[in-house]
């Protein structure tokens, strides 16, 4: 039986993952500000310190995956929590777990992207001062931004980024740890349903195309997440993976 750790267990695409896994016999440890195994909030640094210990005292300090899910959408009131829990929240669970990751059994580990991290406009010096780990500026810049939807892309690219500049690194590859991340398009969850029910973004989000045509739904993430983080993806190691039904594929044809 793997052990695995997965945030935002309490709802949407991270309940998907767990139901996928329970199904396979996996022993989950959820993490969520409500309804898990591990409560805390991963917006503060004080919440990840406790997540992080908690989930290794759960674990015996061998983990066999992580997946890090929790996050806001961009139509939340506080725009420093995007950052603060979307970029943040992620890779400091990624970080403090990679020793217990590196003890355990074919271990990997994915993060929840958006395909939004690939929009034209999502690069910006919010991304510099999050992957400079410097979380003060990344919220002063959100704040600078508010209501512009460049704050969660620009967080789901600094997670990217990482992912992609950590993946190959001594630290995970050359510890059999693998590191991939899941760009999600849109997938019906409580988020999603908070976008659409938002007069600044429903409209947008209804508008954006989607080749396949539709929502997703939290399923079709959980089965490239188990794919991810199962022996078939011994191979994957900084993939970014999109599951977004064609929108990248449409959008950016010629750059991957
Ligand atoms: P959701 O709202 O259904 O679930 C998010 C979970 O995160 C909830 O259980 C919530 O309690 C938890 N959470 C919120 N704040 C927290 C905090 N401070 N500390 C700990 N846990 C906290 O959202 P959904 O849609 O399942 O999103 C999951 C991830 O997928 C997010 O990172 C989101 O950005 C990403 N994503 C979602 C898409 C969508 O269309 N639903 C599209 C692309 C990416």
């Amino acid at each position: 039986m793997r052990v695995v750790a997965v945030t935002g267990s309490a709802s949407g695409i991270a309940a998907g993952i767990r139901v996928w896994w329970e199904r396979d016999g996996q022993r989950v440890s959820g993490v969520d500000r409500r309804g898990a195994e591990v409560v805390a909030d991963l917006a503060t640094s004080s919440g990840r310190a406790a997540a992080i210990a908690a989930v290794d005292s759960a674990c015996g300090g061998r983990l066999d995956g992580l997946v890090v899910c929790a996050g806001v959408g961009p139509h939340v009131a506080d725009p420093a929590l995007i950052v603060s829990l979307n970029y943040f929240g992620a890779q400091q669970l990624l970080d403090g777990l990679r020793p217990a990751l590196a003890r355990g059994t074919q271990p990997a580990a994915v993060a929840i992207s958006s395909n939004s991290s690939s929009l034209a406009n999502a690069d910006s010096p919010l991304v510099d001062a999050c992957l400079a780990g410097d979380e003060a500026e990344a919220r002063r810049i959100a704040v600078s931004l508010t209501g512009q939807p460049i704050i969660y892309a620009g967080s789901k690219l600094a997670l990217t980024r990482w992912v992609r500049r950590q993946a190959a690194s001594p630290a995970w590859a050359a510890a059999g740890i693998r590191l991939n991340a899941v760009a999600p398009g849109p997938i019906q969850t409580p988020l999603l349903q908070g976008g659409l029910d938002d007069p600044r973004y429903g409209p947008a989000i209804r508008g954006f195309p989607v080749p396949t045509g539709g929502f997703g739904a939290p399923a079709d993430v959980a089965a490239a997440v188990a794919f991810l983080l199962g022996p078939e993806a011994r191979f994957c190691c900084g993939s970014v993976l999109f599951v977004d039904g064609g929108t990248d594929a449409l959008l950016r044809p010629d750059q991957y």
